[in-house]
């Protein structure tokens, strides 16, 4: 069964009014009538496909209706009946928004029903339009939910990736150091002094993320250089000293395939270099060292000296500061130490006490 489209004629000259719903039911449109604009807006809903208006009616007359009309936002087309010579009333109808108008007395049926079927045709398409352009936008909504929904889960899964990874690589380190136990908690105590230093010299936050892996990880290429000579009590050899000089530049490598670990891999490579060019693996300088890598130096160093070995007796906290600060300059950068000493000294009550 076809739905019957629906036509809404308002005039207030009833002769008129009976004559074009008779046509308009002979056309098979089915017809609702109005006497005045008030009674068209009273009578007026979503389910109507075109809309007829007089224009000269007592109350409200023909354009203040479709005004009237226009707000709803229905997107009815109007249609006007203007009487014969009132060719100026069309042109007007039109400018505000009329989608056509008939000409009255209705002589031409066939044109008639021709207008009325193609202002019920503009409204179907409207109409189409209008549902088509509804479930675009809710699918577009749905998509971009679901997209951002998934980006969270990849980011999720990115990360904890990037954790687990990040965990391996220390657990080695971590794993080495424990076999010794003149070096067992340096890469905690490292990681310990380092954060302390950036956090008074007021590093971003992600930087300081980055210091903090770097120094998990910072000797985690002596996996590959022999125990005997990590833990030799005595002076290495030309040969075991140039074995031990590598391992900056073995530890970038081993994290290297981690993409994500560029500034980290640098901070490995670079955590032996001083600020006079005289340290290891490339011998860089001043500017070229940067903060991050700075910090480490000073804190790694500290440790170094102030932990038992199996060939030294371990310096007092105040001659490791003493230590840091005669080098001062040359090894190391003079703001970090002195950001360092003033951390230690503060530092009584902190967590620094205990390790
Ligand atoms: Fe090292």
């Amino acid at each position: 069964m076809t739905i019957k489209a629906k036509i809404l004629i308002t005039d207030d000259d009833h002769l008129v009014r009976e004559a074009v719903v008779k046509i308009l039911q002979m056309f098979g449109y089915e017809v609702e009538a109005a006497s005045s604009g008030e009674e068209a807006l009273d009578l007026l809903r979503a389910d109507f496909d075109a809309i007829i208006l007089d224009i000269n009616m007592p109350g409200m007359d023909g354009f203040e209706t479709m005004a009237a009309i226009k707000e709803k936002d229905y997107g009815i087309p109007v249609l006007f009946l203007t009487g014969a010579g009132s060719m100026e009333y069309a042109v007007k109808a039109i400018n505000l928004g009329a989608y056509d108008f008939i000409s009255k007395p209705i002589e031409d049926l066939d044109l008639f029903n021709v207008k009325i079927h193609r202002a019920v045709e503009k409204r179907m398409y409207v109409q189409q339009e209008r549902v088509y352009k509804e479930k675009l936008e809710i699918e577009v909504r749905n998509k971009t939910r679901e997209l951002a929904e998934k980006n969270v889960l990849l980011e999720e899964y990115s990360n904890s990736l990037e954790v687990s990874a990040v965990n391996t690589i220390t657990t080695l380190q971590v794993a080495l150091e424990e076999k010794d136990q003149y070096t067992a908690g340096h890469t905690t105590r490292v990681t310990e002094y380092s954060s302390l230093i950036a956090k008074a010299m007021q590093v971003s936050s992600d930087d300081l993320a980055v210091l903090q892996r770097a120094c998990r990880m910072h000797d985690i290429g002596k996996l590959v250089i022999d125990n005997s000579c990590i833990r030799k009590p005595g002076p290495l050899t030309d040969e075991e000293w140039q074995l031990v000089r590598k391992h900056p530049e073995i530890g970038q490598n081993i994290i290297k395939p981690l993409g994500f670990l560029g500034r980290e891999g640098e901070i490995v490579r670079h955590h032996h270099e001083r600020l006079d060019g005289k340290g290891y693996p490339d011998g860089i300088s001043g500017d070229d060292i940067c903060h991050l890598t700075r910090i480490i130096t000073v804190a790694d160093s500290f440790d170094a000296m102030t932990s038992k070995r199996s060939y030294k007796t371990n310096m007092s906290r105040q001659e490791g500061i003493d230590e840091l600060r005669r080098c001062v300059g040359t090894q190391f950068d003079p703001g970090v130490v002195k950001v360092f000493a003033e951390v230690l000294s503060k530092s009584k009550q902190t967590r620094v006490e205990a390790l």
